[in-house]
């Protein structure tokens, strides 16, 4: 039997190459050697995002997106959180055997109360419950469906920790096996992605290219990417300009060698350097694209897919969960 690989996706914005390298690509080449679990963390999105439309949509494009990169529905599982309610029931059970002080450590609360501290606010200010209990529902996200592991940044790894720490915890507690320990996964790529400016690629420093614009206005932005001034004729060096570091995550071995050796070789312009970049980029995600503009296109087709994969879910949660209720003592759901 395989091992189940697990990955959450926070609908937050539109999806950029940074996303893509440092999460989607990973997460679906595991399928090749997991069963998977995918699903869309919305519920996780709420501690954000207060706006019924500006959440619709974000689920739509996140969902879209994988699902134009390769996403299988048809293998493993794809679901939104929000369609499972099994899960919330499953997170209140898990916060009862959780530490209060491991969310005080949880980073984003953490960073939260530091922000307010460093602004001489009240440290609570803009705090939710939401915000304080998302280690809870992210435990019940994972354990719910027996992952052996967790695709993560290193930014997630607690989170995991936390998962781990549960399972084990309440297994112990109960004296019975009733969660499978995860263990995290950890992507080192995730912060070696330059961004237009050089820093790594965020929408919080907004130096970001995003997966699916057209042609047109992909261009733009690689025009935009920052590269030094050596004049054409100079010798230049690949490996510490943003432009080559970008192209060769799309690049085959043999593309690299070939830019590295023009960049060496002097007489090659930034026009030359971006092209192939631009090159690259619309051999990648062209005809990705063309699935996502469609998928936009016809958001009940979005929500048919995600409907159709809760379906399958559902009964999968429904059954642990009445395994969690038996050893606590609630008797199996009716
Ligand atoms: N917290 C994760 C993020 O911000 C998203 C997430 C929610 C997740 N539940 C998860 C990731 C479960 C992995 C497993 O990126």
């Amino acid at each position: 039997m395989k091992k189940i690989s697990l990955t959450g996706i926070k609908p937050t914005g539109t999806p950029h190459l940074g996303n893509y390298l440092g999460a989607i690509r990973p997460a679906l080449e595991l399928a090749k050697d997991y069963d998977t679990v995918y699903f869309i963390a919305d519920y996780h999105a709420l501690t954000t995002v207060h706006d019924g439309k500006e959440m619709a949509d974000n689920i739509h494009k996140v969902a879209a997106t994988w699902l134009a990169c390769g996403l299988d529905p048809e293998k493993g599982l794809f679901y939104k959180q929000s369609d499972i309610p099994e899960i919330f029931e499953l997170s209140w059970a898990l916060s009862c055997f959780t530490p209060k002080g491991f969310m005080n450590r949880a980073h984003a609360y953490k960073a939260k109360v530091e922000a307010n501290r460093a602004n001489g606010e009240d440290l609570d200010t803009n705090v939710n419950m939401g915000l304080y209990c998302y280690p809870c529902l992210m435990d019940a996200d994972i354990l719910m469906f027996n992952a052996d592991v967790v695709p993560v940044g290193k930014d997630q790894k607690q989170h995991v920790e936390f998962a781990r720490d549960v399972a084990i915890r309440f297994n112990k507690q109960m004296g019975k096996d009733v969660f499978v320990v995860p263990e995290p996964l950890i992507q080192e790529t995730t912060d070696v992605i330059p961004g237009l400016d050089g820093r790594k690629m965020s929408k919080s420093y907004d130096n970001t290219i995003e997966l699916f614009l057209d042609e047109k206005a992909r261009k733009k932005k690689v025009n935009k990417i920052v590269t030094n001034s050596l004049p054409l004729e100079a010798a230049k060096d690949p490996d510490t300009c943003n432009v080559f570091n970008l192209f060769k995550l799309f690049a085959t071995p043999e593309e690299t060698a070939a830019l590295a050796e023009t960049y060496r070789a002097g007489g090659m312009g930034w026009g030359y350097a971006k092209g192939e970049l631009q090159r690259v980029l619309e051999r990648t995600f062209g005809e990705a694209r063309e699935k996502y503009n469609d998928l936009m296109a016809h958001p009940d087709r979005i929500d048919e897919i995600l409907h159709a994969g809760a379906e399958k879910a559902r009964p999968i949660a429904r059954e642990h969960m009445d395994k969690v209720r038996e050893v606590l003592g609630y008797g199996k759901s009716f």
